[in-house]
């Protein structure tokens, strides 16, 4: 039997990584990944999706069935121009029968505040949020997408935490670690998010490569959890002193002024119902 050819863009990131690995474990995937900057990766083919004759020209190669987009850029330009320079060559070279799997985030609901359903409309964050230029750049990706075919999924998932299977942690966990070296840190009780585990995250992705359903996805556990609440449970994971971690809040003013929505946390009860894959709470 002919088997599946999949493209992932990104195969060296965080969660490319892991996608790449739970891929792998089904043998009907032909599966290249790719890779941009980062060094030894000599299973990975090398490219820049920025320069479209070099991408047109793999994609035209490859003749992909599915193409898995799990890229990232390094600022919010570089994250524009991913999507206007290579989400469009990419949509311009496809093969018409290959499924686009976009990989997007909980950012693009704006000001608007949680649990958003699949049905929620999308919408801009403040200026003032560092954010804002990297989810306008996920929402631009999403409509490019949307308008291509309705042979598409768009996949929306919180915070992503968990050691990948390439031994690398979240930067929001690392970083908690070093910070919580006998000292105490601060998290924000009143900020939600829907924080997927990178293994089970990956595995939902993967699940989804032979599967029919089209449209947009929201994955992730039920519960919701705090910056704080998070932390604490996953100091306490770490055998570090959950207790170093201390509580504050953010008032209504104070997030509006900063153009920080207070929770954005996602209604995932539609993949929970669709898929095998389970998702962990903390
Ligand atoms: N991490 C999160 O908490 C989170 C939350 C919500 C949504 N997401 C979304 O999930 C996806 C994966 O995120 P991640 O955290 O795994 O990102 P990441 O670790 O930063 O990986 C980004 C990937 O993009 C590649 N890349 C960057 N610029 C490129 C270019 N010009 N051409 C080709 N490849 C390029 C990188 O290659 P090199 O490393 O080789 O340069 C890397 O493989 C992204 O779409 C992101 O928006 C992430």
């Amino acid at each position: 039997m002919a088997k599946r050819r999949v493209l992932l863009l990104g195969a060296s990131g965080y969660l490319g990584a892991q996608i790449l690995q739970e891929l792998r474990h089904d043998q009907a995937n032909e599966i290249v990944g790719t890779c941009y900057s980062s060094s030894v990766h000599a299973d990975l083919a090398r490219i820049d999706v920025k320069d479209d004759r070099s991408f047109a020209a793999l994609i035209n190669r490859l003749q992909p069935d599915v193409v898995v987009w799990s890229l990232r850029g390094v600022d919010s330009v570089d994250a524009l121009e991913l999507i206007e320079q290579g989400m469009e060559t990419l949509l311009k070279s496809v093969p018409e029968h290959s499924k686009i799997m976009y990989l997007s985030t909980d950012g693009v609901f704006g000001q608007k505040t949680g649990p958003f359903t699949e049905e929620e409309e999308t919408g801009l964050l403040d200026e003032r949020n560092p954010l804002a230029g990297y989810c306008l750049a996920k929402i631009k990706g999403e409509e490019l997408v949307r308008g291509r075919s309705e042979n598409h999924l768009i996949l929306r998932y919180g915070p992503i935490y968990g050691k990948n299977g390439a031994d690398v942690w979240d930067k929001r966990v690392s970083s908690l670690a070093s910070e919580l070296e006998g000292r105490e840190v601060v998290r924000t009780g009143n900020l939600f998010k829907s924080f997927v585990h990178v293994e089970d995250l990956a595995r939902a992705i993967a699940e989804l490569v032979p599967s029919a359903y089209t449209g947009t996805l929201h994955l992730g556990p039920a519960r919701k959890e705090s910056y704080y609440s998070f932390c604490r449970k996953m100091a306490a994971r770490l055998g570090l002193n959950p207790d170093l971690v201390k509580e504050d809040v953010l008032s209504e003013e104070r997030a509006r002024e900063l153009g920080i929505p207070l929770d954005t946390s996602l209604d995932a009860s539609r993949a929970r119902a669709l898929l095998k894959t389970a998702f962990r709470s903390l």
